[in-house]
């Protein structure tokens, strides 16, 4: 490793933790996502509690909270305590508008979210965070983990002539790249949207890699060329680089919260052909910091 890439590491991995009492979060890697115990979402939680999830979601970023047994307007609620819900965009045909179905039919040819992306980045507002609640797992017993990735981390650990040259950069995020084959219905219209290329997290100020393989198209200060091989070398730093992850394994009644702004996640489909079945309440983000 690189001095500048044990320094970011060291920094995070030795974050003291928060003082805790009316809960218990437990590391899932030194570096990203934690295993949240003793909170019960199905009831109104108090405000100290809260406060103390606040404070795990801005250390950890993505938080784990098992054996929930919740309905719809529970979790609308829980999500209502971090912001405004958003929409589901295009809206579904039917249903609830602030809940997405995460629905993998047994056989399916794929599933959603199978590539690196942070939900609704071509908005110009894009998510502050999603919240998936899986009720049904494949029937192994296993598969349909999910994969998230630190974007703080992942600047940190760039040399510090990398952050230079990226620092002033903007990219352009397209919804238009990200429908890949999905025909939207007639009357959605394709967001598209240019966002510093380095951003800072609205509550930490903490710095952050924000490109996407899905969503990012172009970074416009480059020539085609030069964009297209720089946007290919930091999506295969976000891929190919371990230290960056961690993996939650989903058990039914789990509960996932994590941080649009600053995490990248990624759907694994290696459970075909079984079913697999959740619902996913968003809540809306402001503008990209610079
Ligand atoms: C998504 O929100 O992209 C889906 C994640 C998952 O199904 O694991």
């Amino acid at each position: 490793m690189e001095p500048y890439e044990r320094e970011a590491l060291e920094a995070v991995t030795t974050r003291p933790a928060y003082p805790y009492s009316t809960l218990t979060v437990e590391r899932i890697t030194p570096v990203l996502g934690a295993e949240v115990s003793g909170v019960d979402l199905s009831q109104d939680l108090p405000a100290d509690q809260l406060e103390e999830i606040r404070a795990a979601f801005r250390d950890y970023h993505v938080l784990v909270f098992r054996d929930q047994t919740i309905t719809a307007e529970h979790h609308k609620h829980f999500a209502a305590a971090f912001g405004e819900l958003r929409a589901v965009n295009p809206p579904p045909p039917e249903g609830d508008p602030h809940i997405l179905e995460i629905r993998t039919t047994s056989a399916a040819a794929d599933v959603a979210g199978n590539g690196w992306h942070a939900d609704g980045t071509a908005d110009t507002e894009p998510s502050l965070g999603s919240m998936l609640y899986i009720t049904e797992t494949p029937e192994p017993g296993c598969g349909g983990d999910t994969l998230f990735a630190n974007m703080h981390l992942a600047y940190d650990m760039l040399s510090p002539a990398m952050r230079a040259l990226l620092d002033p950069l903007t990219a352009i995020h397209d919804g238009a790249q990200a429908l890949a084959g999905y025909t939207p219905p007639a009357d959605y219209v394709i967001p598209k949207s240019e966002h510093p290329l380095i951003a800072r997290h609205p509550e930490t100020d903490r710095k952050l890699l924000y490109v996407n393989k899905a969503y990012t198209s172009r970074i416009p200060q480059l020539s085609a060329d030069e964009s297209r091989a720089l946007l290919d070398l930091l999506f295969d730093i976000i891929a190919r680089r371990p230290v960056l992850h961690c993996r939650v394994h989903w058990t039914p009644g789990t509960l996932v919260f994590w941080d649009n702004r600053c995490v990248q996640h990624h759907a694994t489909y290696d459970y075909y052909p079984y079913a697999r079945y959740g619902q996913r309440v968003a809540i809306n983000g402001g503008p990209v910091k610079g």
